[in-house]
């Protein structure tokens, strides 16, 4: 009886953070079918410009969430730690879409202009390595590969640090003048690595037990 009621609660939580993290692709949808019935929506004026950015911004909010579960368990036990894999792979979803937007609503589907973009841009050079870093996250997400790979999974994904470190500077990179959301994002990053570096320095000092 107990059993089957944690078991129930877990699939509630699980379905409820997928919904959640699907809230923005879900309001994209809509206010595509909205701009195609004719109705002006905030997709009007200029769709793919719109799409590139939000997409973008939703593929590092994700990325930060998943680095942020950690610190928030273990300080305000929010308990929600447990997804942290779930919201690293909708990140993930969301960056492909995010190239994907670009490729054919901005370069119109020309592989040439895609080729020479992610070589003449610094800031797109940076977006790209940070996608290709995450493949290998993501193919060995799974509990399987975790067993496999035994310790070197954890370093492995301590890559996440350093794709997070590419993605936001490439966010930054790429303002033509309003520095706002990119700008907090980036704080909040350094924050997210300033308290691993705390940690660290203190499972030093403790000899491992601190933490
Ligand atoms: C091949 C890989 C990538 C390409 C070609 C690319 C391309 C772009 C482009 C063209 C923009 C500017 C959009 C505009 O004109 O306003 C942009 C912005 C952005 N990209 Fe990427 N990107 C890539 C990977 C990534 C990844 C992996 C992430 C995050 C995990 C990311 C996050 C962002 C963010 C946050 C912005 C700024 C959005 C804003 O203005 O708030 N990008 N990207």
């Amino acid at each position: 009886m107990t059993l089957n009621r944690a078991v129930i609660q877990s699939v509630v939580q699980r379905l409820a953070v997928h919904l959640l993290c699907a809230l923005p692709l879900c309001y994209w949808l809509w206010q595509m079918a909205l701009t195609i019935m004719g109705q002006r929506t905030t997709l009007s004026t200029d769709p793919g410009q719109i799409l590139a950015d939000q997409t973008g911004m939703w593929a590092l909010n994700f990325l930060l969430l998943s680095l942020a579960l950690t610190p928030l368990h273990k300080w305000f036990r929010v308990r929600w730690v447990t997804y942290r894999r779930a919201v690293g792979l909708w990140a993930f979803a969301y960056a492909v879409l995010h190239v994907l937007v670009f490729y054919w609503l901005i370069l119109g589907g020309n592989l040439a202009t895609f080729g020479r973009e992610l070589t003449q841009r610094p800031y797109i050079v940076l977006g790209a390595l940070a996608l290709l870093l995450l493949i290998p996250l993501v193919v060995t997400s799974t509990q399987a590969a975790m067993r496999r790979l035994k310790k070197n999974w954890k370093k492995l994904h301590q890559l996440v640090y350093l794709i997070a470190v590419l993605a936001a500077i490439h966010a930054l990179w790429q303002l033509k003048g309003d520095w706002g959301w990119p700008m907090v994002q980036m704080m909040i990053l350094v924050g997210l690595l300033g308290i691993r570096v705390y940690w660290w320095l203190q499972r030093r000092r403790t000899g491992g037990r601190a933490l």
